[in-house]
């Protein structure tokens, strides 16, 4: 059963001097890379359900199907009724270098190539500014006060309005912090990837530094969707990522079954139960959900009328305790770059 959304959709500050937005965000990601094909109209009919909806958060990265998420959210914007496009607010990754063939070769955050990244980014969003701009990874030869201070400048010139983190420890969220504020870090948060509440969230919350959650329901692992006779298309990153191989996702798919349980029993879904559990550890986290149909939407959506009471919360962290996942979030060569696990 999917419970359908009955109210509009709440906000959440994004952090002390961040934005308002909605308490949901939409990852456009999976519209144009690493999931396998995605309709393109589909996804365009998914962006004005949310934005109709109430959705103002609209995560994308530059190297998404290299500017073709960029030229994706451009087309629905356009496309959209003009209050719908006015309350949209985008939030962009850019820094990780590309191959013709489609490799990740590193990291650029040279206060330079972020200001050519975000020239490009204007362009083909077709906006004249950006609402939340982050470097995806830390590049590991430029200290990070240089590349927010890069982004600092952009903000000065009227660019950029907020900058963001993507995937960093607490001490570069602290040294970025001590150059600009920073509105929010964006890290990999769910019921089985929770690294981040033993040193992360605590600094991000010091900082008064929102979080946007993303793999809430880690690529789908736990969405309730996924099955273990799932084909995959070459390059679909969960043909590839740890928690989807051999006994690991046997295992982690055990876990979604005690999960199925207790959402069964409240009479919604299993990913609206995965998603409710990120909403319910602060006000301060906006989960992006990586909806690329209308189906998925709704039922996403709908996540925002579950309550998780103290019993229910308890019941899910019996359930699926905080290290319960078989298997690393990204493959071992990805996990070198994630300044948050170092
Ligand atoms: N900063 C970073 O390093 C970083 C990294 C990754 C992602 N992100 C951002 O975070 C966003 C979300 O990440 P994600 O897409 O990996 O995470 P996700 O929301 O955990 O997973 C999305 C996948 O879950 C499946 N799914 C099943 N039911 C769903 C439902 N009701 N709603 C939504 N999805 C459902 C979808 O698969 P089917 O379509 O096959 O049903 C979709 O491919 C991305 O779009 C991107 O903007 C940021």
């Amino acid at each position: 059963m999917t419970t359908t959304p009955k109210t509009t959709v709440p906000t959440r500050p994004l952090g002390s001097t961040g934005p308002v937005v909605s308490a949901l965000g939409l990852g456009c990601m999976g519209m144009s890379a690493l999931y396998g094909e995605a309709d393109r109209a589909e996804s365009i009919a998914t962006i004005h359900a949310a934005l109709d909806a109430g959705v103002t958060l609209l995560d994308t990265g530059d190297f998404y199907g290299m500017g073709h998420n960029e030229l994706l959210i451009n087309e629905a914007l356009r496309t959209a009724p003009t209050a719908a496009r006015e309350r949209a607010l985008t939030s962009v990754k850019f820094g990780a270098l590309r191959t013709v063939e489609g490799g990740f070769t590193g990291y650029d955050g040279r206060p330079n190539a972020v200001k050519n990244f975000a020239a490009y980014s204007l362009q083909r969003l077709g906006t004249d500014h950006i609402d939340v701009y982050r470097i995806a990874r830390v590049d590991p030869d430029v200290p990070i006060e240089e590349t927010v201070g890069a982004i600092a400048e952009l903000v000065e010139a009227g660019h950029v309005r907020h900058i963001g983190l993507s995937e960093v420890g607490a001490d570069t969220l602290r040294r970025a912090a001590a150059v600009a504020p920073i509105a929010d870090l964006q890290i990999e948060y769910s019921l089985i990837s929770r690294s981040i509440e033993e040193k992360i969230l605590p600094t991000a919350r010091e900082l008064g530094i929102g979080v946007t959650a993303y793999g809430v329901l880690s690529r789908g692992l736990i969405s309730g969707h996924f099955t273990r006779d799932r084909e995959l298309a070459p390059g679909d990153f969960r043909g590839f990522s740890p928690r989807f191989q051999g006994e690991n996702l046997d295992h982690n798919l055990d876990l979604v079954d005690r999960l199925r349980t207790i959402a069964e029993a409240k009479g919604v879904t299993v990913a609206q139960t995965a998603i409710a559990w990120v909403l319910a550890q602060g006000e301060d986290i906006v989960p992006l959900v990586g909806a690329r149909r209308r189906d998925r939407l709704t039922e996403a959506l709908g996540a925002l009328d579950v309550t998780l009471d103290a019993a229910d919360l308890a019941a899910i962290e019996e359930a699926v305790p905080a290290d319960a996942a078989a298997g690393a979030r990204y493959p071992e060569a990805q996990m070198a770059h994630l300044d948050s696990e170092h």
